[in-house]
């Protein structure tokens, strides 16, 4: 951390800085020392970056960089990154495969960490279990189900997300929810250790799993319920149809708003107050499923934000209801100065 204190005194041109330029340099060098530190700890196959732009590693391609990136190789290389963030104080999110993401424009300042290093993402089947790391695309634990002859994985199918991310928010479609399918959960804290409790134990509920806001899912055991491969692909091929018919292929988070608990569902509440189509900049109301934000190209952070506002408030307004974000939103703003 050489330098860094003595970064306010420093001068640029022979101008004394103020108060804001000093800030944004201390933090710059800060997170140069803090990259090269954590660089050094870990093995050369873990992927550790600064500035990372995160609109890329999002499904709806909004956000602006992370200070601090890293993709471990093992659990043991999480554990050190854990550990260092804990002994310098910088905030840790998890990312998943980011479809349920909007990263404000400004981008992150702390360290992001993504399990996608094929090491966190076997998926096996045996008997009526399915095995899988966090990092493993939902797709693939359907796939790998239905060839083991398991039911009840079908709901997972169209769900473009990885299971560390399905478990953290319990996703759900078709009736299903991640945490139904659960048996056992594999989590590291943020000291480094690993433990695994019950899926009941994880307290998981819609969308929502607490535990894991705070700690990183590593894997889980899923229980699935045997059946004939056909019935599944059906099953799975109906799921499929049923989403493609009724949401958007344009790049989204997936549906805004939760469903409020008595009422109408979000995305007939919108609809029908006619929004869809409604624009802010790139970001507009889905003309197929009014819950769903869909970026038509160049949208920002802050569009996307503005039109997530001007529904919340029209839905308040005409019906008096509360609409709370599904997506969880992150990030800073950006500095307009
Ligand atoms: N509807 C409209 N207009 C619209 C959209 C929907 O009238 O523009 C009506 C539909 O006709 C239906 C009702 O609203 O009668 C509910 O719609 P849908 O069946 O599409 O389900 P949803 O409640 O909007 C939920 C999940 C989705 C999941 C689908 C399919 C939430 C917030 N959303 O949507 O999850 O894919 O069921 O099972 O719980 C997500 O979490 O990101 C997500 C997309």
């Amino acid at each position: 951390m050489s330098g860094v204190e003595h970064m306010s005194t420093l001068k640029l041109s022979g101008e004394p800085l103020d108060e804001a330029q000093a800030g944004v340099i201390n933090l710059a060098m800060r997170i140069t020392d803090l990259h090269t530190d954590l660089r050094e700890m870990l093995v050369a196959g873990t992927v550790v970056r600064r500035d990372e732009t995160m609109a890329r590693r999002t499904t709806l391609r909004v956000g602006g960089p992370a200070d601090l990136y890293v993709e471990p190789t093992s659990e043991a290389d999480l554990a050190t990154t854990l550990q260092f963030a804990r002994v310098h104080s910088v905030p840790v999110f998890f990312l998943g495969r980011g479809s349920n993401l909007l990263i404000r424009d400004g981008g992150i300042r702390g360290l992001v960490i993504c399990l996608c290093h094929p090491s966190f993402s076997r998926i096996e089947v045996e008997g009526e279990w399915v095995r899988c790391g966090a990092g493993a695309y939902l797709r693939q634990i359907a796939n790998a189900a239905r060839d083991g002859g398991l039911t009840g994985f079908e709901f997972l199918e169209g769900i473009p997300g990885s299971l560390g991310g399905a478990l953290r928010m319990n996703a759900g479609a078709m009736g299903g929810w991640m945490f139904d399918r659960v048996e056992r959960l594999r989590y590291m804290d943020r000291v480094g250790e690993v433990l695994e409790i019950t899926g009941e134990e994880a307290g998981a509920r819609y969308r929502g799993c607490p535990l894991l806001v705070k700690h990183i899912a590593l894997g889980a055991v899923l229980k699935g319920t045997p059946a004939a491969r056909e019935v599944i692909s059906e099953r799975m091929t109906a799921s499929n149809q049923k989403r493609w018919s009724s949401q958007p292929k344009q790049p989204s988070a997936g549906c805004t708003f939760k469903n409020p608990a008595q009422d109408t569902p979000a995305g007939r509440l919108i609809d029908e107050l006619g929004l869809k189509g409604t624009r802010v900049g790139d970001a507009m109301v889905s003309d197929v499923h009014a819950n769903f934000f869909v970026n038509l190209g160049q949208a920002t952070a802050t569009d996307v934000l503005r039109l997530l506002e001007l529904v919340r408030q029209r839905v308040h307004e005409a019906r008096g209801i509360e609409l709370e974000p599904e997506v969880e939103i992150i990030g800073e703003d950006l500095n307009p100065s």
